[in-house]
This record gives C-alpha cells, sequence and structure tokens, in this order.
C-alpha cells in the first residue's frame, strides 16, 4: 500500500516494509537537507502545524523539510494566540486547518488528540506527540539514526533508559525495535516501567525484553542507549517527580566500560540526563539523530504528498 494521503497516529500505522521505504528515502536525501542540492517535490503543497504544547526540533525539523523540498507551512506554535484562547474546540481547529492546508501536523497533551483529528479531517494528519502516547515520525528518525551508524536494525542490543512510563518516545520506538527483531533492556525507576500495553505488545511479538535496574548492567554489551527526560509535565503529583527527577543520570566514567561502537541517543531536550562531557565523545549521537530529523521527515512528507520524493533510489 502507498503512503499518499496516509495518516501516521501510531508506528503501528507503518508496516515494516514501509518504514524501510521511509528510512531508504531519507538517507538518499541527505545532500538535500544539507542544502547541497535543490528539489522541488512540495512546491504548491501547504503543510499546517498546530502546536499545543512546547516544541523546538519536532516543530522546526518539520518547517526545515517542507522548506527544502519547495513546500510552505503555516503555524500555530502559540496557542494562547489563536482563537484556541477563546474556546474554540479542537475539532473545529482541525476542521479549519484541514480546509486551508494539505495535510495537518498535531502536537496535543491529551492522548488520542491526533487519532480524533484524523477521524474529523479529510486532510492526512501527523502525529507530532499525544500526551504519554505516541510519537512516531520520531522513531522514524531514531531507527535513521541506528541504521546510518549500524547498517542494520535486527540483532541491535537497546537499553531504553528514564522515564518509559510517560515518555512517547519510547512507546513508539519500543515497537518499532520490537518489529525490526532488537533486543531490549528497560532501565527505569520502578514507578516510571514501561506500560503494561506497550509491554504486552513486545510480548505479543515474541521480542526479546528484559527489565534492568542497574545502568552499568544494562548497557554492558549493548549497541544504543537511549536515554529519556523525566517528563515532568505529565507528572500529577510534583513530589513524586522530584522524588525521580535525579535518577538515571548517565555517568560519563561508564564510557569506558562499553563496546566501542555504542552509541547514546536522545531525543531531546536534555535536562540533566547526560553530562556535556558525552557530547565530545565518539558515542554522543544525539546531535547526528537531531539532524536526521530533516530528511526522515522530507521523506515522509513527500510520500504522503506526493506519493514520491522526486530523489532517484529515493522512492
Ligand atoms: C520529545 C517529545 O516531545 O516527546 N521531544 C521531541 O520531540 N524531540 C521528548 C521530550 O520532550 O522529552
Amino acid at each position: 500500500m502507498s503512503l499518499q494521503g496516509r495518516d501516521v497516529i501510531s508506528i503501528r500505522d507503518l508496516s515494516r516494509t514501509e518504514i524501510l521505504e521511509v528510512l531508504n528515502a531519507a538517507r538518499h536525501l541527505i545532500p538535500v537537507a544539507e542544502g547541497k542540492k535543490r528539489l522541488t517535490t512540495l512546491e504548491g503543497r501547504l503543510l499546517a502545524l498546530a502546536f499545543f504544547e512546547p516544541s523546538t526540533r519536532t516543530r522546526l525539523s518539520f518547517e526545515a523539510a517542507m522548506q527544502r523540498m519547495g513546500g510552505q507551512t503555516i503555524t500555530i506554535a502559540d496557542p494562547s494566540v489563536s482563537s484556541v484562547s477563546k474556546g474554540e474546540s479542537l475539532s473545529d481547529t482541525i476542521r479549519m486547518l484541514s480546509c486551508y492546508a494539505d495535510a495537518v501536523v498535531l502536537r496535543h497533551p491529551f492522548e488520542g488528540a491526533s487519532r480524533l483529528a484524523a477521524q474529523l479531517s479529510d486532510k492526512p494528519v501527523i502525529n507530532a506527540g499525544d500526551g504519554a502516547g505516541q510519537h512516531p515520525t520520531q522513531t522514524l528518525l531514531d531507527l535513521a539514526t541506528m541504521l546510518e551508524r549500524f547498517d542494520t536494525l535486527s540483532g541491535l542490543k537497546v537499553v531504553l533508559m528514564g522515564d518509559l512510563r510517560y515518555g512517547r518516545t519510547v512507546h513508539s520506538l519500543a515497537h518499532a525495535l520490537g518489529v525490526f527483531g532488537a533486543e531490549l533492556v528497560l532501565s527505569s525507576p520502578a514507578s516510571l516501567r514501561l506500560p503494561e500495553e506497550v509491554r504486552r505488545d513486545l510480548d505479543q511479538m515474541g521480542s526479546k525484553v528484559r527489565e534492568e535496574e542497574q545502568l552499568e548492567r544494562a548497557i554492558k554489551d549493548a549497541d544504543v542507549l537511549y536515554v529519556t527526560r523525566i517528563q515532568k509535565e505529565r507528572f500529577g503529583d510534583l513530589a513524586e517527580y522530584a522524588r525521580v527527577s535525579g535518577s538515571y543520570r548517565f555517568d560519563p566514567a561508564l564510557l569506558s566500560k562499553v563496546k566501542s561502537t555504542f552509541i547514546v541517543m536522545h531525543p531531546l531536550p536534555r535536562v540533566a540526563e547526560i553530562p556535556p562531557e558525552v557530547d565530545r565523545t565518539p558515542h554522543a549521537a544525539y546531535f547526528r539523530q537531531a539532524f536526521l530529523a530533516v530528511p526522515v521527515r522530507m521523506a515522509l512528507l513527500s510520500l504522503i504528498l506526493a506519493g514520491k520524493t522526486g530523489v532517484r533510489g529515493g522512492g
């Protein structure tokens, strides 16, 4: 099935083949993302971005992706200056955006908001994060980062660390890694474990998953450490946040115990999970990961909006 005209709400909406199609296209689009080559595949296309939660990378990389491909964007980046502040409902906002633009990207604090938007919109909807639910396009760029480093996704040993309960990036990523046959090690405080339904889904796929609270033991023989921020905004009880916020800080001394090819990833923003000394080591992959957001979103947007990327070999 082609990706043209499709919604991307959960990573489960994409098959293994479709994920690989996006990643392959993204690889070919890197020179365009770097501004070294020009493409106009998305000329005349307009993307609406509606962000009801803070964002730097996700929103700007969607905008960069559209513009690098010749397309344009309209944006609600601050709901307080839109009619949302007058009490307009999410459904009315989505209906408007879908008449103005060719596709809608939505970030919203409520889990399920993007699925609802997709039901209301006759244009494709892309979920850029719905509460503690899913963040499928982040997963695509996470996978692109691993694939670029290791040339494969199957058989990788990936440690997911930090806030596995509220972190939507890990909910999407865990499923995708399961699809590609990676081995998962979960390292979180007991109160921030991966939700039951995400875990059950991995079990149903027959994925190799284990929990290991001790980070030093978890990263032994690992290929990737995926660090997440404790999601302060999702805690009902700030005292509980204060209790866990200092835990799971990556100690750079641990780098003396890892494989030479080991990488540290983070969807960013980081707060204090990874000290800046790690940035200078060859293990730091998070800035490359942030860059790959652009070619990956270029690939996805051009496949959804135009059914092709326009670059040879890139679909
Ligand atoms: C993440 C998010 O919004 O879920 N950020 C991102 O999109 N790169 C991670 C986070 O906020 O911790």
